[in-house]
């Protein structure tokens, strides 16, 4: 294991088809009043808002509504969830939904009691919060992001063209999560598939980075497997609790802070889909489908010995691929292959065009791309421009 780290998730989680009847328990251990934090109105056709509030209700809580979270949350609802939460005095964000939701909810969590402008402060500087921090709990209704145990909170500035995420610390992680499988059957085929995308990639990123004999590489492996096998049997089946269920809690380990120990990670999908989703709005896992494999491709051929040694290993350890006597270069790429067949089979987006961004957008996209250092190369501009091409 690389370098020195300390290791402390606070979040606790419930998990299975009862667990919101844990939520009680919870509630207790705050004040009064409750900001109830949800999206555009799926909880309210699919019951979960009814019975979240049928537990609030019981628990005595004063709830004040902050519904219309969009997906890719922006800075303006953030200050409209800023001033809802002073003006009521609130001792509790419940945000009940997707990462979208959760993640608001941090981002309020830390800009209630900060003098501040937010965005400047977290997003531009990525300054850490230093004052008081309103807690955070969460009711899941869509897997995909690990926002439900981790304290990653991605805002969307649709003026600047940017969407930025700050990984905040234990204090602003959630105090609790509400994990019910069956929450998450309602949610449409294209996000479900989004968000098996979303969970595997964040075990990319954080894979494909290194050169050493690690363990988390092989936590990585088995969650990998884990999710391509069952996100085949809900692929065809969404009804499948089992798959469904293993999705959830696969979801929640591959983003909770555990697979990134002892590991630089590499990050560069995530932020070169982040900037393709602040100039289209697209929904964040095809993002990262439409760039995954362009990028990876771009590696194997000129990032070196390492990065395609790993990338044979993710071929024989998670695509079950034979070496038969192939070169590490063959074997890296016939693993990208059977990868991308996983992809279409899923139905994923696989190019930055279906999602909206034209060529004439790819150097917006391109300026709106951090460069990140962890990986098996630091791109220039031009390789960046050259990947989203290649996306397009
Ligand atoms: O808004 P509603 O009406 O609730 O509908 C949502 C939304 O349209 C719908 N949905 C959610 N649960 C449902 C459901 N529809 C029916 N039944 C249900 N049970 O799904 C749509 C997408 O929801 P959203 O919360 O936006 O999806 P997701 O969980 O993928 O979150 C995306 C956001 O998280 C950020 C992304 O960048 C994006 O802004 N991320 C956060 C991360 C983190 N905190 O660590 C890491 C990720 O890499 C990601 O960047
Ligand atoms: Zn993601």
């Amino acid at each position: 294991m690389r370098g020195s780290f300390t290791y402390c998730n606070p979040t606790k989680l419930y998990f299975g088809k009862n667990a919101l009847q844990k939520l009680a328990g919870e509630l207790y251990k705050y004040g009064p009043n409750v900001q109830l934090i949800y999206g555009g109105g799926s909880i309210k056709k699919n019951g979960i808002y009814d019975q979240v509030m049928e537990v609030l209700t019981d628990c005595g809580k004063i709830v004040v509504e902050d519904g219309g979270v969009m997906p890719n949350p922006t800075v303006d609802k953030l200050r409209e969830g800023v001033q809802i939460a002073r003006d009521n005095d609130v001792d509790l964000l419940l945000a009940v939904g997707g990462g979208s939701c959760c993640d608001y909810a941090k981002a309020v969590s830390v800009s209630v009691n900060c003098d501040d402008d937010p965005w400047e402060k977290y997003y531009v500087r990525f300054e850490e919060p230093d004052c008081e921090i309103v807690p955070v709990g969460c009711v899941l209704t869509m897997v995909g992001t690990g926002s439900e145990m981790n304290g990653g909170s991605v805002i969307t500035n649709h003026e600047t063209k940017q969407k930025i995420g700050h990984v905040f610390g234990e204090a602003v992680m959630p105090k609790f999560t509400v994990l019910n499988p069956m929450f998450t059957l309602s949610i449409p085929h294209y996000q479900m598939v989004a968000g098996i995308y979303d969970i595997f990639n964040h075990i990319c990123e954080q894979y494909f980075s290194g050169a050493d004999d690690n363990t988390t590489d092989y936590l990585c492996e088995g969650l990998m497997r884990s999710v391509i096998h069952s996100s085949r049997i809900a692929n065809v089946d969404p009804e499948d609790y089992e798959a469904r269920s293993n999705l959830m809690w696969t979801a929640t380990w591959a983003l909770n802070t555990l697979l990134g120990k002892g590991k630089t990670t590499d990050w560069m999908v995530h932020m070169l889909g982040q900037a393709a989703g602040a100039h289209t709005d697209a929904t964040h896992g095809m993002t990262l489908a439409a760039v995954s494999l362009p990028y990876y491709r771009y590696l194997i051929r000129t990032a070196g010995a390492a990065c395609t040694a790993k990338f044979a290993r993710f071929a024989r350890e998670v695509w079950d691929i034979v070496p038969e006597g192939r070169s590490d270069e063959e074997l890296a790429a016939a693993g990208l292959d059977a990868m991308e067949a996983w992809m279409k089979e899923l139905g994923l987006v696989m190019n930055l065009t279906d999602l909206g961004a034209t060529e004439d957008m790819v150097d917006g996209i391109a300026d709106s791309t951090i460069i990140l250092k962890g990986g098996y190369k630091v791109l220039t501009r031009e390789e960046v421009v050259g990947i989203l091409k290649q996306s397009l």
